[in-house]
């Protein structure tokens, strides 16, 4: 069965909006676990605009799930990963500019360094994901480089409506035959809300779904326990 990554940077940001203490994420995930995630997802970003390094130590030590801990493959955030032992880590591209996370990893122009960074944080017992679109090339170089688990971009499936929506669509069940003949986990995530996810969950193959924005926005009207437990219903009545 498909399971639920509840993404907390959102409280973070409300946080961080005063650089006061409140409402502190690490709170917040006990309430994500009570309404049914089945893991805590949290972006350590290189300039620190949400998640800070207090709040995934903490997590680490508080949560009753999994950590997934997403970050770019730097330096400094390999000494971290090795320091915190995240259950996994999810390597996404960073971009000090941007909103959020745009566009996929480029593992094939990353390869040697990519293969160096994934053999040291698995040599501490990290499982390793790469974050990326939904394209055979980067699938496959996914799987040379040697990711066990790979996590397929559906900010375009969210964005896009109708016919171009539905073509992503296929894009992204394609994307999880090629990955699991190839013997990788697929998660997915990024753009899921109450109205699109159900698409997605339905599809085969799927490990995790990693969901942030619609679930926190979602539980300033309703609280967080059950924005998430609404979430995992529709990822699980398929
Ligand atoms: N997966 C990854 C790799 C992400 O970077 C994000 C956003 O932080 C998400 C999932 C969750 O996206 P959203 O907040 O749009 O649900």
């Amino acid at each position: 069965m498909t399971t639920l990554g509840v993404n907390i940077d959102h409280i973070a940001n409300v946080r961080q909006a005063r650089k006061t203490i409140e409402p502190d994420p690490v709170q917040f995930a006990f309430l994500a676990e009570l309404g049914g995630a089945d893991s805590i997802t949290v972006h350590l970003r290189e300039d620190r605009r949400h998640i800070q390094d207090r709040d995934v130590f903490l997590l680490k030590e508080t949560i009753k799930t999994r950590l997934n801990l997403e970050m770019a493959a730097t330096k400094e955030m390999l000494e971290i990963a090795k320091k915190l032992l995240p259950d996994y880590v999810t390597i996404v591209p960073e971009k000090r500019e941007e909103v959020t996370t745009e566009g996929g990893l480029d593992v094939k122009s990353n390869v040697n360094h990519l293969k160096n960074f994934v053999k040291n944080l698995e040599d501490s017992n990290i499982e390793v994901s790469a974050f990326i679109d939904p394209v055979s090339e980067q699938i496959n170089y996914s799987k040379e480089i040697g990711f066990k688990f790979i996590e397929l971009h559906t900010g375009k499936y969210a964005e896009l409506t109708g016919q171009d929506q539905y073509e992503e669509l296929q894009r992204i069940i394609e994307s999880t035959h090629l990955a699991s003949d190839l013997g990788l986990v697929i998660n997915a995530g990024h753009g899921l809300n109450y109205n699109n996810v159900k698409k997605i969950a339905a599809i085969n193959n799927i490990n995790e779904l990693n969901i942030g924005h619609s679930i926190v926005a979602r539980a300033l009207a309703v609280g967080l326990e059950k924005s998430v437990r609404e979430m995992k219903s529709l990822i699980t009545s398929n």
